[in-house]
């Protein structure tokens, strides 16, 4: 097989321009019930505009995109990171049957849990890292210890000295292992904070701090020089990109607080949906017409943003995980050949947990001039022993979704209004301002309930998904260059604010703080 890095401009394609025209052309919601079944969850995509004209340009576009070939790329792990020269093999660390270097890692962190639980060691476990080596551990333990767990866990990020200062609060040191998950292991946040918790071990009399201390790393010599031992690193590899290595070792913060099934269970539901993506027909790919229906959102219909609502509050660290998926991913510009892309590319993700969201911006939603598609997730049976309260959360999910596809017209509101005891003059005056446009799009994601399983198939979802939208775009969804930018700024900055003299010319406004910050201090 033999995948071209050239890709050709994306509105250069007539196979884009039939499938913007058809669009244009679609009803904005679908007039039967469209639902495909993936993974054992159900996307609901009735919400999207779609036809039977653009299914066939779906279908026509995705194969001058080389849909088949790039997808294979990807889960052979080919270099499909072209601007680092790397593979994106994150789906081979959820085979059951992966290479000896995977397994072999994948038994030596399952045998570190086994070892912990069964000597019933380590109470406390402070995990530090950030972005991809946080938001995946912070998701599964929300998802799977909302209701106790027996150590207690704590999550330090920021560089913020409260962030670190509120994460060892309270915790006996004695009791404390502070698992240290930087794929780099150059991170400036991460390596300051865990300096910080190895002082208040020693702070505590604890001799030999790191001894309490595990790395999870793609540069196990990094690890090495800062003093830990081989038998203390747990290596993934920089085929692994940060956003993707929930599936690695960095779990292990999440084995020991919720359990090492829970990690596996994950990994059985993302095979799952990596074996769908790799074999259902595109009519019937769910992370295919994920994606192709946020395409039609953002470069067609124009929509700036996607609203993730889950209506589960076990899930209230999804929005932040999608955010670093999709933001990191598809906030590019430019294609494969450096070529500015003439469509809006990835969208803003924003979102918060349901019933909670709908006072806090769904009038926006509803009314406000611009709007945005937006995602629902919801658990079909609770966990709970409070049917009515999930009774009331699936309604207020499906009623919310109703009345984005349906809005409300101007003479159904002059009706509502009179029905309520208004005179026909007023009622025409107040259904103004209850008009509901209606036709703005959305997805239903439903889960039978939040096992970790689903969990799984919904990450690897949002993965693929993610993927096929950098392949119409024609970008590069594995790197961050925006990122590393701010990074070196940063590092320069950092050595001014300590008197360093400036290595570069700042802007006015920047030059200005650091002086300002620097005779203050
Ligand atoms: O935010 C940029 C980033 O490079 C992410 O991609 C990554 O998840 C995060 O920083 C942390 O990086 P590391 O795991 O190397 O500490």
């Amino acid at each position: 097989m033999s995948v071209s890095t050239y890709t050709q401009p994306l509105t250069t394609l007539p196979e884009w321009q039939e499938y913007v025209d058809a669009i244009q052309r679609a009803p904005r919601t679908s007039p039967t019930v469209r639902i495909i079944e993936a993974g054992g969850l159900h996307l609901d995509l009735t919400g999207q505009v779609y036809s039977d004209e653009v299914a066939i340009h779906i279908e026509k576009l995705l194969e001058v995109r080389q849909l088949s070939a790039r997808r294979a790329a990807l889960i052979d792990g080919h270099p499909v990171n072209t601007t680092e020269g790397r593979a994106a093999w994150h789906t081979q660390l959820r085979t059951p049957r992966p290479t000896v270097e995977v397994a072999e890692e994948r038994k030596r962190a399952l045998e570190f849990v086994r070892r912990s639980d069964s000597e019933r060691r380590w109470r406390n476990i402070v995990h530090i890292g950030i972005g991809g080596s946080d938001w995946g551990v912070r998701l599964v333990v929300g998802a799977f210890g909302y209701a106790g767990m027996w150590r207690n866990i704590r999550f330090v990020a920021n560089i913020d000295g409260h962030a670190v200062e509120g994460g060892l609060a309270g915790l006996d040191p004695r009791e404390t292992l502070v698992v240290v998950a930087s794929k780099s292991f150059r991170t400036a946040e991460t390596l300051e904070n865990a300096k910080r918790a190895i002082e208040w071990m020693q702070a505590a009399g604890i001799h030999n701090p790191l001894n309490q201390v595990i790395a999870i790393t793609a540069n196990p010599k990094a690890a090495l020089s800062w003093g830990l031992q081989e038998n203390q690193i747990f290596q993934f590899w920089d085929w692994v990109g940060g956003r993707f290595s929930i599936w690695s070792a960095v779990s292990v913060a999440a084995g020991l607080a919720v359990g090492s099934d829970v990690v596996a269970g994950l990994q059985s539901g993302a095979k799952a949906m990596d074996d769908h993506f790799l074999n259902a027909p595109i009519k019937d790919n769910a992370p295919v017409q994920l994606a192709m229906a946020g395409i039609a959102n953002r470069s067609i219909l124009n929509y700036g943003s996607l609203n993730i609502s889950a209506y589960d509050s076990r899930l209230a660290n999804l929005i932040p995980y999608i955010q670093q998926l999709e933001m990191e991913s598809l906030g590019k510009s430019v294609d494969l050949n450096g070529e500015l892309i003439t469509v809006p590319t990835g969208p803003a993700v924003w979102g918060m947990p349901g019933t909670d969201a709908q006072h806090t911006f769904f009038q926006w939603l509803h009314q406000g001039s611009d709007g945005a598609p937006v995602d629902f997730i919801a658990c079909q049976n609770e966990d709970h022993t409070w049917k009515e309260h999930h009774t009331q959360l699936l309604a207020h999910c499906l009623a919310q979704r109703e009345a984005l596809m349906t809005g409300k017209t101007y003479e159904q509101a002059i009706a509502e209004c009179i029905s309520a005891g208004l005179s026909e003059t007023k009622a025409r005056e107040l259904a103004k301002h209850k008009i509901h446009p209606g036709g703005r799009p959305s997805n239903l994601i439903m889960m039978r309930s939040l096992t970790p399983f689903a969990l799984g198939a919904l990450l690897a979802l949002y993965e693929h998904k993610v993927f096929v939208q950098g392949l119409v775009w024609g970008l590069n969804p594995f790197d961050q260059w925006g990122v590393e930018y701010g990074k070196v700024l940063t590092k320069d900055i950092t050595a001014e604010l300590k008197g360093a003299p400036a290595r570069t010319p700042h802007d006015a406004s920047t030059q200005y703080w650091i002086d300002r910050i620097n005779s203050e201090s």
